[in-house]
């Protein structure tokens, strides 16, 4: 049996059943000065530098912490309760950083105005069909000329089984805790980016980091 409801739904599970093991699982003992994300952590700390910063999905916080070290402030959210205590516990000493519960589709009770935003690992779940909403929300909550970086993975470990819905998603069947899901797992090109945003920034730019990551950054700079 797989999850049913919406296909956000099924990510906020999948995730929330992994909270107290995620970042051991994905991160060890944090490796953010590893050669295989030096790039990743440059692109964040140099756009992100004395910013307010708007995490989306921040999760145990891994990257919450290296943005930290060079941010005015951010608000990390995430939609999972569990998730943000476990990153609390691992970042409650930095005065510059605090949490809210926020779903990223609506993000009700954040607040307006950060001059600055940035997700990693979540364009990848954010379904075809809701790139547009996602987006107007998000550019809701910055002020004009904020910068935005998303970075996301190049590739899946198990692309082969990949299927595709009738969007344009990409899905991919993950098991966790005894239970099925179908998770969207895109992996959008360049161009796909670029069409994308094209309606929120003229100011664009993708990179591809070191064959592990793509990113993409941008400036606020169209109202809606
Ligand atoms: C792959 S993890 C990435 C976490 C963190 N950014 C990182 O790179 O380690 C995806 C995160 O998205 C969160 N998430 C899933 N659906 C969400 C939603 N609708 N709104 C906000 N966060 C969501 C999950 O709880 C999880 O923490």
């Amino acid at each position: 049996m797989f999850l049913s409801g919406g296909r956000e739904e099924a990510v906020a599970e999948y995730y929330k059943l992994q909270a107290t093991e995620y970042h051991h699982k994905y991160y060890g003992n944090d490796t953010e000065s590893d050669e295989c994300v030096k790039a990743e952590v440059e692109l964040l700390q140099s756009t992100l530098k004395g910013l307010d910063v708007l995490e989306i999905a921040c999760g145990t916080g891994f990257w919450t912490k290296i943005v930290a070290e060079t941010a005015k402030s951010i608000v990390a959210t995430d939609t999972n309760p569990s998730m943000i205590a476990e990153a609390k516990k691992r970042l409650s000493h930095l005065s510059n950083v605090s949490f809210a519960v926020a779903d990223a589709y609506s993000l009700q009770n954040v607040s307006e105005g950060f001059t600055g935003a940035f997700a990693v690992l979540f364009w990848c779940h954010i379904p075809r069909e809701r790139i547009r909403e996602f987006l107007t929300i998000l550019h809701r909550k910055l002020a004009p000329g904020a910068p935005v970086v998303f970075i996301c993975q190049l590739e899946d470990s198990d692309a082969e089984s990949h299927i595709r819905d009738e969007y344009g998603n990409t899905l991919a069947q993950r098991r966790i805790c005894g239970r099925n899901f179908t998770l969207v797992k895109n992996i959008p090109g360049k161009e796909q980016l670029l069409e994308d945003l094209k309606d929120f920034s003229e100011d664009i730019r993708y990179r591809v980091h070191s064959g592990s990551y793509w990113s993409i950054s941008w400036i606020n700079g169209k109202p809606h």
